[in-house]
């Protein structure tokens, strides 16, 4: 790979290559239009079956900013920054998610078998991705993919709830990474952070024990002008790569 990093020129690629995890803030407003960007952007984001099993808290009031630093251990990019987004993972959505996407596709006009079929598709989904009581039903679920793997590769679904949450950690991680790189876009900074109390800021957002997690929250803002970030490492790119 000799891609020459120093002569990207493409404000994307340049975001991505110039992004860093920034400490420290210069207190700064940032503009609705440019929060909705932002937002919009994580939202872009592609998620498993389309579910988007996540719910994005962007806390700019001052009071509750504070108060979700404080959760953060009080770092430095939680304190000094102009807004926290905290990035939960949401598996008590997929039937409302699917219930407003039959909506959608009633009113754009889908025909009505492609509807069915969606219907049924994601009601079997759901079924599959139900832990049930004392996650019994998971267990059972486990065994009879593995049994049916045992007869045809069709892998194997998420059915504890832990499971559950990895799997929507992952897509709520790519809306993370796509509002991340907006911010550096449109000339704001950030600082993904894992340093939190995660019960206690679960409680203080009214998340639910059984269906959310929080993934990450993330300090935006802009650079303050005193903040050296040290030099950025990567490991060597043949102990991240394997090229078959
Ligand atoms: C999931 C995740 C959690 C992180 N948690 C913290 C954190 O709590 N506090 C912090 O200062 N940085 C945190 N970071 C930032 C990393 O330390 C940083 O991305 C890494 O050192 C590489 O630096 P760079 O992003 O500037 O290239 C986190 C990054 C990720 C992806």
């Amino acid at each position: 790979m000799n891609t020459e990093l120093s002569t990207i020129s493409d404000p994307i690629l340049s975001a991505i290559f110039q992004r860093r995890a920034i400490r420290a803030f210069e207190p700064v407003e940032i503009p609705v239009p440019t929060r909705d960007l932002l937002l919009q952007s994580a939202r872009q984001a592609p998620s498993s079956f389309n579910s988007q099993p996540y719910r994005l808290y962007w806390v700019e009031s001052p009071a509750q900013r504070d108060a979700v630093a404080k959760l953060c251990m009080s770092q430095k990019p939680a304190q000094s920054a102009s807004a926290l987004v905290v990035a939960v993972a949401d598996i008590g959505s997929l039937r409302s998610t699917d219930e407003m996407q039959v909506a959608w596709m009633r009113q754009t006009g889908f025909p009505a078998n492609k509807i069915r079929e969606y219907e049924r598709t994601s009601r079997i989904g759901r079924i599959i991705f139900m832990p049930g009581p004392l996650g019994l039903f998971a267990m059972l679920k486990w065994v009879l993919f593995w049994l049916l793997n045992t007869l045809k590769s069709i892998g194997m679904p998420p059915v504890t709830r832990q499971d559950q949450l990895k799997w929507a950690g992952k897509s709520t991680a790519l809306a993370c990474q796509n509002l991340m790189i907006a911010a550096e876009v449109v000339g704001l900074n950030t600082c993904p952070m894992e340093g939190f109390n995660g019960p206690r800021l679960a409680r203080y957002l009214g998340l639910s024990p059984k269906y959310d997690e929080i993934v990450m929250v993330i300090a935006i803002g802009k650079r303050s002008p005193s903040y050296t970030a040290q030099p950025q490492w990567r490991r060597p790119i043949e102990a991240t790569v394997t090229v078959l």
